[in-house]
């Protein structure tokens, strides 16, 4: 793996990726994104080596390097999900790739499900912590020593003057963001309610599908964590609701311009 890593690295660096600052993982909720950044290069992921192709609709796979507050970012559009049948270590491939790229802060959005009562469709959640609930492990196996060490500190999954700086700046615009823990399941099914009682139960705020594999790897690379969620529906207890993959990016619509605001004046602030 660390060598088809290198080799992914050297043909982007060919095409002239060079010195990014931030990798950007663009999930449901923080698409539009792409609009407020400068692109100098976009690649689709089928043209790069070694990258896996994603397949769920929404997700259009694309690697885009340009300026965003400016700076230098490479970002995801797309993003690979293990029920999409990708291993761990495929699906946070080019997690491995960016911080090779040189990059060090990875930025990682998404949609998820509230169990929170105080929240609301459409708030944006910053992720203070999280909880790994997916079956498999993105670490397991022999450790790559180049990569990180066997046993990775998580003490602080997501960088906390991250989060105080992207809190400070949301108050500055007038704009109301929740905070909360975020708790990963394989999907590809919602909850039930039961499951997403058993969530709240767990001590979280809300729950989805993704995220979590990519944030251990980028920590196993010492790499410092910012990680936002779009509430997309609510998995409240006795109020059972229809949920579908529609309404969920409809609802991540209506939060897209004020995440992409937010995450914009953030990568300025450095
Ligand atoms: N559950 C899991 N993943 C999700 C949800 C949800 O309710 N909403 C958006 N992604």
């Amino acid at each position: 793996m660390f060598n088809k890593v290198q080799e992914t690295v050297k043909f982007l660096k060919e095409k002239g990726i060079t010195n990014p600052e931030f990798g950007i993982v663009l999930g449901t909720g923080l698409g539009s994104l792409v609009d407020y950044i400068a692109i100098e290069i976009s690649l689709d992921y089928k043209e790069i080596p070694n990258f896996p192709v994603s397949t769920v609709t929404g997700h259009s796979g694309k690697l885009i390097y340009g300026e965003l507050g400016g700076k230098k970012i490479v970002a995801m559009q797309g993003r690979f999900h293990y029920y999409e049948g990708w291993t761990m270590q495929e699906a946070t491939f080019p997690i491995r790739v960016m911080k090779f790229l040189g990059i060090d802060n990875l930025i990682v959005s998404n949609a998820s499900g509230g169990v929170n009562p105080k929240f609301s469709v459409g708030d944006v959640m910053l992720i203070s912590d999280h909880i790994n609930f997916m079956p498999e492990h993105p670490l397991r196996g022999k450790n790559e020593d180049l990569f990180g060490t066997r046993f990775v500190d998580m003490h602080e999954p997501y960088n906390l003057e991250y989060i105080a700086k992207f809190e400070a700046i949301a108050e500055a615009k007038n704009i109301k963001i929740q905070k909360g823990i975020y708790l990963a399941l394989q999907g590809p099914t919602f909850e039930t309610p039961a499951e997403y009682k058993m969530v709240k139960i767990l001590g979280a705020d809300a729950v989805g599908m993704s995220t979590v594999p990519e944030v251990i790897v980028a920590k196993h690379m010492k790499m410092e964590c910012l990680g936002v969620s779009v509430i997309t529906d609510m998995g409240i207890e006795g109020k059972p609701e229809a949920v579908s993959h529609e309404e969920v990016q409809i609802a991540a619509k209506t939060a897209e311009k004020k995440i992409s605001d937010l995450v914009t004046a953030f990568v300025a602030s450095f």
